[in-house]
């Protein structure tokens, strides 16, 4: 009789492991996609005025990451040419701490890389970070430069158009959005018995045709035959998958123009539940890390 000493480690393990399936997400580092800083290739780097004031936006701009929407625009310095105008981006579904994590990133990316361009741009797969000599609030750039995509093709016919119906009605209700314009959408596709995620974010500064049209031309430039693919601009994104890529349980509900009083327990139950939960397993298995 007595415990069966082999056990144990494979216990204490099971427990751990167990205890951190409710693990919050943790501050991982935000995954850097691109960065693009002009003019590419001078001599004459900006006015030192310019450059102090670059480094006060950028500043400035990390210290208020924590907004509710998650995005922020400013401008510093008060005479031109030497006005830096800058903003960030925090994609729709991450939290106020990861957004931070991301804009604090970014903005040790451009300092170190780009201190004396006159624009810039940082995007992570979390957020963006831009500045630029020009203004750039409530403006849409229209720039398809940055795609990526699955090196794998779904050969089904059909799935092309599935994508493109449902890029379509997320582009749509993101652009509806008015604090946030962000929207992600679930589809299951039968024919081939998977399920696509979609997601479409523009800033929230710009109008709602401005940002319909900027993920119109991002959507014209992703692969649909591709198992994967997302196009990213200063102003706008969308992305597909075939696996979910955003916190689902993050995500703000749509903006619907009528009904208000569905919107508003959909809100509620939004908040409620997941407090609920991570109260319950708060409970349960206080965080051992
Ligand atoms: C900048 O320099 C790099 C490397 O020297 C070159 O490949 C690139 O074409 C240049 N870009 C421009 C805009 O001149
Ligand atoms: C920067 O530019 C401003 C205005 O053009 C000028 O008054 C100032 O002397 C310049 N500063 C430096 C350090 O070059
Ligand atoms: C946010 O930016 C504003 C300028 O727009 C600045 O006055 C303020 O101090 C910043 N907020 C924080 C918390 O630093
Ligand atoms: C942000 O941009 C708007 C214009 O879209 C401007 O009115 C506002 O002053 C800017 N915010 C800050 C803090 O500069
Ligand atoms: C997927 O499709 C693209 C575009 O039609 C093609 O260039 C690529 O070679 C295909 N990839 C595979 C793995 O078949
Ligand atoms: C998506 O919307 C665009 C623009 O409105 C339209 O041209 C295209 O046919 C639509 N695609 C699908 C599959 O609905
Ligand atoms: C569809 O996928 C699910 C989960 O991947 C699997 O359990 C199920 O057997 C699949 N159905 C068909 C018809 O292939």
């Amino acid at each position: 009789m007595g415990t069966d000493l082999n056990s144990l480690p494979s216990l204490v393990f099971l427990i751990i492991a167990v205890s951190c399936l409710f693990c919050h997400p943790t501050r991982a580092n935000p995954t850097f996609l691109l960065r693009e800083c002009e003019p590419e290739n001078t001599t004459s780097p900006t006015n030192a005025t310019y450059q102090a004031n670059l480094k006060i936006l950028l500043s400035l701009l990390e210290s208020n990451s924590t907004t509710p929407n998650g995005f922020y625009n400013l401008s510093t310095g008060s005479e031109a040419p030497n006005i830096v105008y800058g903003l960030f981006l925090c994609r729709g579904d991450v939290s106020t701490d990861i957004c931070q994590d991301c804009i604090a990133a970014g903005r040790q990316n451009l300092l170190k890389h780009c201190p004396k361009k006159e624009v810039g741009i940082v995007y992570y797969d979390e957020c963006l970070l831009r500045y630029s000599n020009e203004y750039i609030f409530s403006t849409v750039t229209y720039d398809t430069s940055f795609v990526m995509r699955n090196v794998l093709n779904v050969s089904q016919s059909g799935f092309e158009q599935a994508v493109a119906e449902t890029m379509n009605q997320t582009a749509a209700q993101a652009a509806r959005g008015s604090e946030k314009k962000f929207a992600t959408k679930k589809a299951k596709l039968t024919q081939i018995n998977e399920t696509l995620y979609t997601l479409a974010q523009c800033t929230p500064d710009l109008s709602s045709a401005d940002c319909g049209n900027c993920l119109q031309t991002s959507i014209n430039s992703l692969q649909l035959e591709s198992k994967g693919s997302r196009v990213l601009g200063p102003s706008c994104g969308v992305r597909f998958e075939l696996y979910p890529f955003y916190f689902e349980a993050l995500v703000p509900p749509p903006t619907r123009p009528t009904s208000g009083e569905h919107r508003i327990s959909t809100a509620l139950v939004a908040i409620l539940v997941p407090i609920a939960v991570s109260a319950l397993f708060y409970t349960v298995f206080p965080q051992p890390f």
